[in-house]
């Protein structure tokens, strides 16, 4: 077992860097802001290092990992890009958009990564701290976001240690992130594919494709179908608390996940209040996302009434995040 371990905590900075580059070439499990969410970062071709990640986070093996990469030419290593696979690299990285292709035939990936599959999945990220730290690393690293399985994603460092503290080596603090929500991902194959709606809203990438994406059948993102991206377990980003959506009033001991305004009935009453953005903004919504699930998830609510958000944009993913919060709590 990992627990036990002594997890250190460094501001990010020269130190830190090197540090986390020397720490993943010996096999170690450090946590890095990205662009998105924090990521548990293992070095993509150690599978014992792999080994250990999963079972730091509690994730079920089956369940394969986002590789990381500092850019497109050390992604071309490791996935067989298409002509759109390019485009849409060119248009989207560094970024919160994540493509899932064919592994090329000498993929230095360990198997244990991609559980088995033939596909990989790669990102290139923006966060400069991730950046640097691939860089200093050298090599492919493979980075699920940074909490225990099936808990919210962590958008600070905190959010980290209070999940894996004594199950991991290092946690790199670059403050709060920016985006909130996971990458995009995007299957390219025959037909591209949106199989988990992201930080770079859809329309965006159908603009670049000159088309629209598929969905994934149906019965992809439940827990008994067959997963395409296996890590869509219809209830990924459980907070404890369960979570009631579209919430026109709020009930006796509830609190209220607002979004515009707080002004519904029965909000005087509330255990608590958080609003994602009183200006009804998509792009602060969704960085404040996961923080203020995890705050009212604290409060010792009965439910987290959360009020109906808009579905253009970035609205896609924040839905797609709070259903999966409410499955079987509703
Ligand atoms: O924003 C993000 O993408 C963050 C940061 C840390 O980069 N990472 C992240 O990783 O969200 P994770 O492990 O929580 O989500 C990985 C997703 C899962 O849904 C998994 O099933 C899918 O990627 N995936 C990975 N490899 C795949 C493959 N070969 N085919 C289909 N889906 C794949
Ligand atoms: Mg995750």
């Amino acid at each position: 077992m990992n627990v036990g371990l002594k997890t250190q905590i460094l501001p990010a900075g020269e130190a830190a860097v090197a540090a986390a580059g020397r720490a993943l070439a010996e096999g170690a499990l450090v946590a890095f802001p990205t662009e998105t969410v924090y990521g548990l970062g293992a070095d993509a071709t150690n599978p014992a290092a792999i080994a250990r990640l999963y079972e730091a986070k509690g994730r079920p093996a089956f369940n394969p990992l986002i590789t990381h990469v500092g850019d497109l030419s050390a992604a071309t290593r490791i996935g067989r890009f298409d002509a759109r696979a390019i485009a849409l690299a060119e248009a989207f990285w560094p970024g919160p958009l994540t493509l899932v292709l064919p592994k090329t035939g000498d993929c230095t990936v360990a198997d244990l990564a991609t559980a088995g599959l033939d596909s990989i999945a790669i990102r290139v990220p923006a966060h400069p701290v991730a950046r640097d730290i691939l860089r200093a690393f050298g090599g492919p690293v493979v980075a699920p976001s940074a909490n225990l399985s099936g808990h919210v994603s962590p958008t600070t460092a905190a959010h980290v240690q209070s999940d894996l503290a004594g199950r991991i080596d290092l946690i790199v603090d670059g403050g709060a992130v920016a985006v909130g929500v996971e990458s995009t991902i995007v299957g390219c194959f025959d037909e591209p594919m949106l199989l988990r709606p992201g930080g770079v809203p859809r329309g965006e990438i159908e603009r670049v494709l000159g088309r629209a994406l598929l969905q994934p059948p149906e019965d992809a993102n439940s827990d008994t179908g067959q997963p395409l991206a296996p890590g869509m377990l219809a209830s990924h980003y459980a907070p404890r608390t369960r979570v009631r959506l579209n919430a026109g009033r709020i009930d006796a001991g509830e609190a209220l996940l607002a979004f515009g305004s707080n002004a519904v009935p029965g909000v005087d009453a509330a255990t608590a209040v958080l609003n994602l953005s009183a200006q009804g903004d998509l792009t602060e919504a969704a960085a404040n996302l996961f923080g203020y699930l995890r705050a009212l998830d604290a409060k010792g609510a009965r439910a987290i009434a959360v009020m109906p958000v808009p579905h253009h944009g970035l609205g896609e993913a924040i839905n797609d995040r709070l259903r999966r919060a409410a499955v079987g709590r509703e």
